[in-house]
């Protein structure tokens, strides 16, 4: 049996940090993810991270006070403030280490970091290198950490690469470890750890219509929660406002933030004609631009068939250097994806499912209520985001939590946390049967026709508008497809690289989650950030300023809830 001290399920940003913070406390820790670190889908991230810098003010101020107030704003209040305030205080000191560590950030004239706009804050906060934002900070993390490796002794850390974290070693209530697939060769293996951080990316792929890579499932979310570990706020679900028509590819908000404009099929740039968007316009934060692009869609201001399929992203007043420079990646894509030239033409671009805002139950440390496990990232909810996030929080929260999910485990395992090797054996027993159990099944249904149907009731009944009847069918049909799972065919039943077996697991996983995240969206009975609900127009702070607890029972999720940590901002009221 494999044993480090710490284990890391992923390699993306908030993994990679949270390993290096290991390593800096000297605990040996290793790094295990189903890709190659490089291919994690925080290489997607484009548009930018948010630091109260002040490096583009003009003269003005910001501060980690009005970035904390922004947060919580735009979490419509359900973010928690602690959390919030030590998330938005380190946010310079983690961007400037990233800097040191050689993370190429675009600059401004004077040398300086250079920053602009995104939802929520109404001034330039984000930092950001191009619109390659995840890419360039994965690239110089990823250095950094196999610096690491080469300067380690060959065990202090350690990289498994292409293999498929299938289970947790649970006993007693401890986390001792992972179950493991090495892809390649397909061999089960257990890997004991005193601690293990999961940190695995979202759960976009739940819904058809994701900016999200296919690995972005619910499996690393999956994992504690059938172990007993709370999901907290899965129904807060984003739709980013602007993703490619037709593959939902991510279309950055720095379009945007730079200056681009929103139009219809009249020539109107939209968002003035509604109350909540007309002064922030195309940077009012996500949830209101998803929301009224969805307007003008159903209300056929579109364009394509009937005209509600798409509107228009209008990059061309911005000029071909600035295009050039600061959002070549959109060009690429858009010219390779759509054919549209955006310095002469404008991009096809419908609201597109991006980030759950909900994951597994964590304190302000990033710990669960497991002992041993500790959650960082998007699959993690600490909760910094509340019922909607802000635009470039997403990238910071892998670097701040990443950091401090790394350090409560290392100060946990020096502190005495151990784990026990007779137990992770037993464990280890069950979780290889799992996996033959799902590798032998050999039933009538297709995995991908579950999945197809999965993400479409997804995407038509719990997506930018929800209401409690559809929200129904869709738990029904969900329960359904629960069923018909039982009765799936694995038809490649082999060992090496057996992605029939590892996408049927997955499918398992997206289906048990999704269900909380419906029971979630139907039991909320109230409109909160990007959980809009039309037959409940209104927020209620009375019933449900709380954070909803989902636990993981075999006919369904048993639903509990926990108090949002308030603080010096009290929720104003909003309109919807
Ligand atoms: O639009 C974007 O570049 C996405 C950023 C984010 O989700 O934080």
């Amino acid at each position: 049996m494999k044993y480090h001290q710490v284990v890391v399920v992923g390699a993306g940003l908030a993994g990679l940090r949270a390993a290096i913070e290991c390593n800096r406390h000297n605990v040996k820790v290793a790094v295990l993810s189903k890709v190659h670190p490089l291919r994690s889908h925080s290489l997607a991230a484009q548009g930018g991270v948010n630091a109260s810098l002040g490096n583009n003010l003009r003269g003005g101020q910001d501060s980690w006070e009005k970035h904390a107030f922004d947060t919580v704003k735009g979490s419509d209040y359900l973010a928690d403030q602690d959390a919030v305030q030590r998330f938005t205080k380190e946010a310079p000191e983690r961007i400037y280490e990233m800097d040191h560590w050689g993370c190429p950030f675009t600059r401004d004239g004077n040398g300086l970091i250079a920053q602009r706009p995104f939802g929520g804050a109404g001034f330039p906060r984000t930092c950001y290198a191009a619109d390659l934002t995840g890419h360039v900070l994965l690239h110089s993390l990823y250095e950094k950490a196999v610096a690491y490796e080469l300067n380690s002794e060959r065990e202090n850390f350690v990289f498994y690469d292409e293999y498929f974290a299938s289970g947790l070693l649970v006993e007693d209530g401890k986390c001792q470890g992972v179950a493991a697939i090495r892809m390649d060769t397909g061999e089960i293996e257990a890997i004991r750890a005193d601690a293990v951080i999961m940190a695995t990316g979202g759960a976009g792929r739940l819904f058809g219509n994701t900016t999200n890579a296919l690995i972005s499932t619910a499996y690393g979310m999956a994992m504690p929660y059938w172990k007993g570990v709370a999901l907290k706020d899965m129904e807060f679900v984003q739709f980013h406002p602007t993703s490619l028509f037709g593959t939902n590819i991510l279309m950055t908000e720095g379009c945007r933030g730079e200056g681009g404009y929103l139009m219809n099929n009249k020539g109107d740039r939209f968002l003035a004609n509604y109350s909540d968007s007309a002064k922030a316009m195309e940077v009012a934060p996500r949830d209101i631009v998803a929301r009224n692009i969805t307007r003008e869609l159903l209300e056929g201001r579109g364009f394509g068939k009937d005209n509600g399929e798409y509107v228009h992203l209008d990059l061309r007043h911005l000029g071909k250097k600035k295009i050039m420079t600061r959002l070549p990646g959109i060009r690429d894509l858009s010219i390779n994806f759509v054919e549209v030239g955006p310095i002469i033409e404008p991009i096809p671009v419908q609201p597109g499912t991006h980030y759950s805002m909900g994951g597994i139950d964590t304190d302000g440390d990033g710990r669960t209520e497991m002992p041993g496990l500790y959650a960082a990232g998007e699959c993690g909810c600490v909760s910094v985001h509340g019922a909607n996030r802000l635009g470039g929080n997403s990238l910071l929260e892998t670097l701040v939590y990443g950091k401090i999910s790394g350090e409560s485990a290392a100060e946990d395992v020096i502190g005495g946390l151990a784990s026990d090797a007779g137990d992770a054996e037993k464990a280890f027993e069950g979780e290889k049967e799992f996996i033959e159990q799902i590798r032998a099944m050999d039933g009538d249904e297709l995995p991908a026709d579950l999945r197809d149907e999965l993400q479409e009731i997804m995407v038509s009944n719990v997506s930018v508008f929800r209401e409690g009847k559809k929200l129904k069918q869709a738990h029904e049909k969900v329960q359904e497809l629960r069923e018909r799972y039982k009765n799936i065919k694995v038809r490649y039943k082999g060992a090496r690289f057996n992605w029939d077996l590892i996408w049927a697991m997955q499918l398992k996983a997206n289906l048990d989650v999704a269900e909380a995240l419906v029971k979630g969206a139907l039991d909320r009975e109230e409109c909160r950030g990007s959980h809009f609900r039309a037959d409940f127009t209104s927020r209620d702070d009375e019933k449900w300023l709380k954070h909803t607890l989902a636990f993981f029972e075999d006919k369904g999720a048993r639903m509990d809830s926990k108090e949002v940590t308030l603080g010096k901002w009290v929720p104003k009221e909003r309109k919807y």
